[in-house]
């Protein structure tokens, strides 16, 4: 028998034993009935052709309307979702509509109805699949640089510190841009405030791990050549500059030998306190300035924070908004009201960088449910922003990099974005509509056959969803993120571009920074319209006074 009648015969076997063609199949897993919503209870409507076309002219225009925006921004928001792929985003809106009882898919994520969408090229200048140290160099300082760095360019190896004591090397950020034009800066993560994403807006370093002295140390270095990131939030510019740090990381901040007021011993060896150090320092220029360490003293000055603001609410990250002390522990969404109530005061505007941290931590641990909802928690941050600030305020909502998080089989409309898939695999065993090419969730065989991890309790929040390479942690992807913006020149960020242009296009849109400016910041005050009138009136005073 000839190669071609095997290949056929092959093909007629496939064909026998599925339904639909060779690459649709339309086999069905039995066990997944029990969690099917039934579509007809929500999608009636669906089923008309008006339906659609009445959809598509809604999208039109709303999209007529907001092709442009050429005003200038007096703020600039940087709303960053760590390790928010783009299937994150489908997973995400599809649980969030599911919460609500719907089918899910049909529902957009709030940053979702922002007017203009660009995608971003992650890598960076020595690898493929980039970490979140090289990123926010590239989306904050505007420069691709090395795996695992952050603020120096490129001519900085991973661990070279000396390469790194070359002032030379160092990159200023958008908020060093910001503050260097007279506005505002600010940060609020729930990770660690010296954790790679936040450094980038004030660190510069040859090792993103290099967050306490003691991390200098054990690379074989010393602080004098290369300051830990704690040490250069406290004390050099442009973090010593920044109105309200708000995260995790307490450790970092004080002496091993101190026990901070959850009972944790802090990492650092130097003996040094640098929230005394950064209360100290603030009181003797004279600003009023707190320190806070939980929810109830951030809500009690929530309305009227102090000019310095350090709030430091774990050890290490925050706790997954899933498993949190809601008591406790502050929500993304309360910490960036406060920030923004803080900054508002600066009539010439600001910039605030706030990162929802922990959709990157959950994904490497294969908690998909954690992941998607740390995801939706960024969103809400997000629509507390747009709630808040006014027309002059430009937002950017992106990632820095993605995940290896698949969405995949032919899982019907309203499947359950956490459950198992339509399908079965080749061996006849379930999966499930998420799964991840690499990570812990890996499962050995049992006896030469996959183990079917549908039938485990897959919505216990630490439950991991299957993966096929084992790893100890899953590894980042090397796919584009999405770019959403909202505000004054938001136009600008349509298209598929570098990730380091992002900082560019703020800067543009805010006339500051070293690169291009639009042309109206050369006419236009950016000051408060008040501020214009108490001028005239000043003038018309002075002028009075002359006579
Ligand atoms: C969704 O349905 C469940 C079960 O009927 C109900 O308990 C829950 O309140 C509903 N949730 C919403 C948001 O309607
Ligand atoms: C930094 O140092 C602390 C304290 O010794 C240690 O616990 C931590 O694991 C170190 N971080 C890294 C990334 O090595
Ligand atoms: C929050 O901190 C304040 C000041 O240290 C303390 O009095 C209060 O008990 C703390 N609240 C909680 C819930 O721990
Ligand atoms: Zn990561």
């Amino acid at each position: 028998m000839g190669t071609v009648r095997l290949f056929l015969l092959l093909v007629l076997v496939m064909v026998a034993t599925t339904r639909g063609d060779r690459y649709h199949p339309e086999k069905n897993a039995q066990n997944s009935q029990q969690l099917q919503r039934n579509p007809d209870a929500f999608n009636t409507a669906e089923r008309t052709p008006e339906f659609w076309k009445n959809s598509a002219k809604a999208g039109i225009e709303t999209r007529l309307k907001d092709i442009r925006n050429d005003k200038l921004a007096r703020n600039v928001i940087m709303f960053l979702g760590d390790g928010m792929s783009i299937p994150t985003l489908m997973a995400a809106r599809t649980l969030k509509g599911q919460r609500q009882n719907r089918t899910g898919e049909e529902t957009e994520l709030f940053f979702e109805t922002f007017p203009s969408v660009g995608l971003s090229k992650t890598y960076c200048l020595d690898k493929q699949i980039p970490d979140s140290a090289c990123t926010a160099t590239a989306y904050l300082a505007g420069i691709k640089n090395n795996y695992e760095t952050v603020g120096v360019d490129g001519r900085v190896q991973r661990g070279d510190c000396l390469a790194s004591a070359d002032k030379s090397t160092h990159l200023d950020s958008i908020a060093a841009w910001a503050l260097d034009d007279g506005r505002d800066a600010g940060i609020v993560t729930t990770t660690r405030v010296t954790h790679a994403s936040p450094s980038g807006t004030y660190a510069r370093s040859a090792h993103r791990d290099w967050e306490s002295d003691a991390n200098v140390t054990q690379a074989g270095f010393t602080t004098d050549v290369c300051p830990d990131i704690a040490m250069q939030l406290i004390t050099t510019s442009p973090g010593n500059k920044f109105k309200v740090i708000l995260g995790g990381g307490r450790r970092e901040f004080i002496p091993n030998t101190f026990t901070d007021e959850e009972g944790r011993t802090g990492h650092r060896e130097d003996g040094r306190n640098l929230i005394e150090e950064w209360k100290n320092y603030k009181t003797s220029r004279g600003v009023s300035n707190e320190y806070v360490w939980n929810r109830s003293q951030l809500m009690s000055l929530r309305n009227s924070p102090p000019e310095y603001l350090l709030g430091l609410f774990k050890s290490s990250h925050l706790p997954y908004n899933l498993q949190a002390d809601k008591a406790t522990d502050p929500t993304l969404a309360e910490l960036t009201e406060v920030a923004i109530n803080s900054l508002s005061r600066n009539e010439k505007g600001y910039f605030l960088f706030v990162e929802g941290g922990r959709t990157d931590h959950a994904h490497h641990d294969n908690w998909a449910q954690m992941a998607l909802d740390e995801t939706l928690e960024f969103d809400l941050a997000i629509e507390k922003a747009v709630e808040m600030v006014g027309d002059d305020t430009l937002i950017v909502v992106t990632a820095d990099h993605a995940h290896v998080m698949a969405i995949n089989g032919y899982t019907k409309r309203g499947g359950d974005i956490l459950g198992p898939s339509d399908d079965l695999g080749g061996d006849n065993v379930p999966y499930m509509t998420l799964s991840y090419t690499n990570g812990p969730g890996a499962r050995p065989h049992v006896d030469g056959n996959r183990v079917d991890v549908t039938k485990e309790d897959f919505m216990d929040l630490e439950w991991r969803s299957h993966a096929d390479v084992f790893l100890e942690w899953e590894t980042h992807g090397g796919d584009d993120v999405a770019v959403m913006a909202w505000g004054p020149h938001h136009h600008l960020f349509t298209g598929v571009y570098e990730q380091s242009h992002i900082p560019f296009r703020m800067a543009y849109a805010a006339c500051i920074g070293p690169g291009l400016h639009a042309d109206a910041c050369s006419s236009a005050s950016l000051l408060h319209p008040l501020s214009l009138l108490y001028a005239i009136v000043l003038a018309a005073l002075y002028h009075t006074a002359q006579w």
